[in-house]
C-alpha cells in the first residue's frame, strides 16, 4: 500500500479551518484508494514568527524538503503587517518557495457550471472557461537584486529590479509549452515588451523556443491587454504564460472569472523534488476564527496534491466529484451563498463534504 509523507502548513487566519477539512477528506479518500498518508504539520507565516521568532522556521523547511508532497493553507494577518520585511509572514512564503526551488506555479481557472451565476460577469462571457495561468515564482522582481530603501539628500526612495536570466525563462517556458501541448494547444505569453528589457528578453526566448514546437500555437500580449482581454473574452485563453509579478495579479483577476477566489487551487513545482499545493486566496483575517471561511479551493488544492503530486488520479476524481456535489446540492459558504442555497460554516461544509465523498463511491 502506497504511503505518502504529506507536510501540512497550515499557516494563518482562516489557514487552520481550513486545513482542518482538507485533512479530515485525505483521511477519508486515501483508504478507499489503499493509499495512507503519514502527516505532519509545521508552523509556517506568522505562526511561525509566534513559535520560533521566523516565519520559516528551519525545522518546517525540511520537513517540506524531505516530504513527497507539501500542502499549504493561507498565511498573513494584521497583526505582523508592521514587521520588518524578513520577520513577515509573506517573506516566510517567499523564503518555502525559494528554498524547494518551486519555480512554476500552475494556477488553473475552470468555471464550474453550478457556480456560473456566482460570478461578476456575464455567464455567456465565462461559460467554458477553462485556461491555466502559468506563473514564474523564484524570480523576476519579487527576488531581483538590488532591492531595498536608502535615504537621499532629495529624500526617501525605495526600489525593486525586475530581472531574468534566458534560463529562468526558458525553464518556466518549457512549462508552459509542455502544458498547452496536453490541453488546447494555446500559449499566450505575456509581459510588458513595449517598454521592459526583461520582457525583450522574455518575448525572444519564447520565440525561440515556439520555433521547436510547431504543435503550439504562441501568441504575446502586453499585461495591460491581457487584464482587459481576462475580463472581455476569457475563453480565448488557454495557457496563459508569465513572469512573477504579472502572474500574481492576472490570477486574482483570472481567479473572480470562478465567482469566488475562495474556489482555486494552485501547484507550485520544481524540476524534481515534492511539489507545493495551495489555494490561491490568502488567509482573510477579517473572518478568521469565525467558521465562516470556505474549505473548498483548499479541498480542490489536496485534489491537485493527489492528482500532480503524487499520480492518484482516482482520489483527486473523487474530491474533485464531491465538491461539486456538495455545490449541486446547494450548500454555500456565505462567500458563494445565493438565494434558494443553503448557508454553512466551514466545518458543516466539511461535514457535507464527507457525505458526498461516500455519495461519490455509491454512485
Ligand atoms: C500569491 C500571494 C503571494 C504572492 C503573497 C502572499 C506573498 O499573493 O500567492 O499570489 O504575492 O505571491
Ligand atoms: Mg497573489
Amino acid at each position: 500500500m502506497p504511503s505518502y509523507r504529506i507536510t501540512l502548513l497550515p499557516g494563518d487566519g482562516i489557514g487552520p479551518e481550513i486545513t482542518a477539512v482538507a485533512r479530515s477528506l485525505l483521511e477519508a479518500v486515501g483508504p478507499h484508494h489503499g493509499i495512507s498518508f503519514d502527516v505532519c504539520e509545521a508552523p509556517v507565516g506568522g505562526a511561525g514568527h509566534d513559535a520560533e521568532g521566523d516565519p520559516l522556521p528551519t525545522e518546517t523547511l525540511k520537513r517540506c524538503r524531505d516530504a513527497d508532497a507539501v500542502l499549504l493553507a493561507a498565511i498573513g494577518g494584521y497583526e505582523y503587517d508592521n514587521l520588518p520585511q524578513r520577520q513577515r509572514p509573506e517573506s516566510g512564503l517567499l523564503r518555502l518557495r525559494a528554498g524547494m526551488d518551486l519555480f512554476a506555479n500552475l494556477r488553473p481557472v475552470r468555471i464550474l457550471p453550478v457556480l456560473v451565476e456566482a460570478s461578476s460577469l456575464k455567464r455567456s462571457l465565462i461559460e467554458a472557461v477553462d485556461l491555466v495561468v502559468v506563473r514564474e515564482l523564484t524570480g523576476g522582481i519579487y527576488f531581483g537584486e538590488p532591492r531595498g530603501r536608502i535615504t537621499t539628500p532629495a529624500g526617501e526612495r525605495g526600489f525593486n529590479t525586475m530581472t531574468y536570466s534566458d534560463q529562468e525563462v526558458d525553464r518556466i517556458a518549457a512549462v508552459g509549452f509542455r502544458l498547452a501541448a496536453e490541453r488546447a494547444g494555446r500559449l499566450c505569453s505575456v509581459d510588458k515588451a513595449n517598454v521592459l528589457e526583461v520582457s525583450q528578453l522574455w518575448r525572444e526566448r519564447v520565440n525561440t523556443m515556439a520555433a521547436a514546437h510547431p504543435d503550439v500555437a504562441v501568441s504575446h500580449m502586453y499585461v495591460d491587454n491581457a487584464a482587459m482581454q481576462l475580463l472581455r473574452n476569457p475563453r480565448q485563453f488557454d495557457v496563459l504564460l508569465t513572469g512573477n509579478l504579472f502572474g500574481d495579479i492576472l490570477s486574482d483577476a483570472a481567479a473572480m472569472l470562478s465567482g469566488s477566489i475562495g474556489m482555486l487551487p494552485s501547484a507550485s513545482l520544481g524540476s524534481d523534488g515534492p511539489g507545493l499545493f495551495e489555494p490561491i486566496h490568502g488567509s482573510a483575517p477579517d473572518i478568521a476564527g469565525k467558521d465562516l471561511a470556505n474549505p473548498l479551493a483548499m479541498v480542490l488544492s489536496a485534489a491537485m496534491m493527489l492528482r500532480v503530486g503524487l499520480g492518484q488520479e482516482e482520489a483527486a476524481t473523487d474530491l474533485e466529484r464531491a465538491v461539486e456535489q456538495v455545490l449541486l446540492a446547494g450548500f454555500r459558504t456565505a462567500d458563494l451563498m445565493a438565494e434558494g442555497c443553503t448557508q454553512l460554516g466551514c466545518k458543516a461544509m466539511g461535514e457535507q463534504l464527507l457525505v458526498a465523498l461516500e455519495g461519490v463511491w455509491q454512485a
